[in-house]
């Protein structure tokens, strides 16, 4: 009813608007099913929706922890002032950051807004009340030298911002530390009483990694769920956040013109690239522990594999969605011989090159990284998925840091038209693809062939696409946004259950153990700047080369034996 009112309301907007353009849309108070057809279209929900969100977001005191860090200034705080902006938090609402460096309230709000470099360009357009104002949520408790201590200091200063500032005994945590003190956090916590929820609800949010290994990431699920239940932890993965990911959700199952052809009967192969620029940055120490397959591939791409294999769920409900998420991922096939690790995983490591005449580190010089570092930077992993919808269909996935350029794509290859009319048209391997562009550029395109205009029957591919920056009044929200949006709401359908995250875990072990232990494994080389090395291209089955968005940047040669 209240959305029939607001499109009543929304059509007598469009009605004056017009009369006032009506130079300008001289058509449009002739047209009136066109009015109509703009009242009702998916802009239009989806600008009302933003407007008028449909949860309420209850009272609630955000704690994070690890709150001197680079990620709590650099997404963390900037999320929370879109939203302030966006009026999306609630009524009463504070953030008390906490960690190991000795700060006072004052400190933290000039470290994390006030001066923060991350908000220089956002407070350019607004009144200095509004940033004082949002300054004033931000408070600050010292935990002293170590996180694994008595958080009684703590629950008290909750206990008096809970009751100065009304915010009902909903609390927020925010693990912003490394994984290594999730455990003695959570501990902690419970151990303080403030994990109980019989004075509200309590949430943990953690980021990830979400462990190191299937066992580790088992174990660190045990822990924390000796604390706090399942329903009460949400796990991070940003991709999830972001908008493009979610709408492989609403293509697949919001129209009927994808999901009949959503199988092994019309798709050939599914390609995923995930390429970065930018190579470990200040990261070293962190990354060469880690490599691609478990920074990247582990969680965010297997998120995006989950979203593309999954069946419909029953509803868009949390558990239905993560229902299907989970036998999706149950449902790749785990390789494990050697041979076919072999034949199916390619690794490599950017090394140094020069693009347009400036000279680029190999990975091994980087800060942080040993300098015979086996740690991968480019992984491409091709896989199967057992089930009765994708049999025989080939998966080829990629990740990797210092390629020509940023993008993360999806590719659902089509099968040629299997009784070709027009096959002497000089059309060749141009079967339909939809790309899903997951950034930047977010948004969705569909190959097809026209035909040339002439004589005969010439084919030639067109393009059909929807690009989100042309809904120009609409403001999609950042990921990171989103994501504390939902915890706030308690809705925990972007966030990724333990059996998930475990699933997950349970295929990339083997290619991890393989990488580590089996005999023949390479690593390759591939120039800073090239789209990896050459040979990965013998991955793609009958095509013979990836979908590589953009051209190299170097002439480097683009491969070499390391191992
Ligand atoms: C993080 C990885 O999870 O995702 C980083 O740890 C990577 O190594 C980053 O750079 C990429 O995120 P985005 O959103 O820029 O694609």
């Amino acid at each position: 009813m209240e959305l029939l009112v607001l499109c009543y309301q929304e059509f007598l907007v469009l009605r004056t608007f017009t009369f006032k353009n009506k130079r300008k849309y001289p058509y449009a108070l002739v047209t009136y099913p066109k009015l109509v057809a703009k009242a009702f279209s998916f802009r239009y929900f989806y600008s009302q929706i933003q407007k008028y969100p449909m949860n309420k977001t209850e009272n609630q005191m955000l704690v994070i922890f690890g709150a001197s860090g680079d990620l709590t200034a650099r997404k963390l705080v900037p999320s929370l002032f879109n939203l302030f902006l966006a009026k999306q938090l609630p009524k009463h609402f504070v953030v008390l950051g906490t960690s190991r460096s000795d700060m006072d309230d004052a400190e933290f709000r000039n470290r994390v807004v006030l001066e923060s470099k991350y908000l220089k360009e956002d407070f350019k357009d607004v009144k200095a009340d509004d940033v004082k104002a949002f300054s004033e949520l931000f408070f600050y408790q010292d935990l002293g030298g170590s996180y694994d201590t008595d958080y009684k200091p703590l629950r008290k200063r909750v206990g008096e911002l809970n009751d100065s500032k009304a915010t009902e005994g909903n609390i927020m945590y925010y693990l912003s530390t490394p994984p290594t003190l999730y455990e003695a956090i959570a501990k902690n916590l419970a151990d303080a009483g403030l994990s109980t929820q019989n004075n509200g609800w309590k949430r943990l949010i953690v980021e990830k990694p979400f462990g190191y290994s299937l066992e580790t990431a088992k174990s660190l699920n045990h822990g924390l769920q000796q604390y706090f239940k399942e329903q009460q932890i949400y796990r991070i993965d940003h991709y999830l956040g972001k908008e493009t990911v979610q709408n492989l959700l609403v293509t697949r199952f919001a129209n009927s013109i994808f999901e009949p052809l959503w199988n092994r009967n019309y798709i050939n192969h599914v390609e995923i690239t995930n390429a970065e620029s930018v190579g470990v940055e200040k990261r070293g120490g962190y990354y060469d522990s880690s490599g691609a397959l478990r920074d990247m591939f582990q969680n965010h791409l297997l998120q995006i594999v989950s979203l593309i294999v999954m069946e419909p769920p029953i509803s868009a409900g949390a558990e239905d969605i993560r229902n299907e998420k989970v036998k999706a991922l149950k449902s790749l096939r785990i390789m494990r011989d050697d041979a076919i690790l072999h034949e199916n995983t390619i690794r490599a490591q950017y090394i140094a090159s020069d693009i347009d005449g400036e000279k680029v580190k190999g990975y091994r010089e980087e800060g942080g990284v040993d300098e015979n570092s086996l740690t991968e930077t480019y992984a491409a992993i091709k896989f199967f998925v057992d089930n009765w919808r994708w049999k025989d269909v080939p998966f080829y996935v990629r990740t990797a840091k210092r390629m020509p350029t940023k993008v993360t794509e999806v590719v659902i290859h089509f099968k040629s038209p299997h009784h070709q009319i027009f096959k002497d048209t000089g059309m060749h391997n141009k079967d339909n693809k939809l790309i899903i562009r997951i950034q930047p550029d977010e948004g969705i395109l569909v190959k097809f062939g026209v035909k040339v205009p002439g004589q005969g029957f010439k084919v030639e591919r067109a393009n059909l696409d929807f690009y989100y920056s042309s809904l120009t009044e609409t403001r999609v929200m950042k990921a990171y946004e989103r994501l504390l949006l939902d915890a706030m709401q308690g809705d925990a359908t972007l966030y990724a259950r333990a059996d998930e995250v475990e699933a997950a875990w349970e295929f990339v072990d083997p290619i991890l153990d393989y990488w580590k232990n089996g005999k023949d494994v390479r690593m390759y080389g591939y120039a800073a700047g090239v789209w990896g090395p050459e040979n990965a291209d013998e991955l793609i089955d009958g095509i013979g080369f990836w979908r590589n968005p953009g051209t190299n940047l170097t002439d480097d040669p683009g491969f070499c034996v390391i191992c």
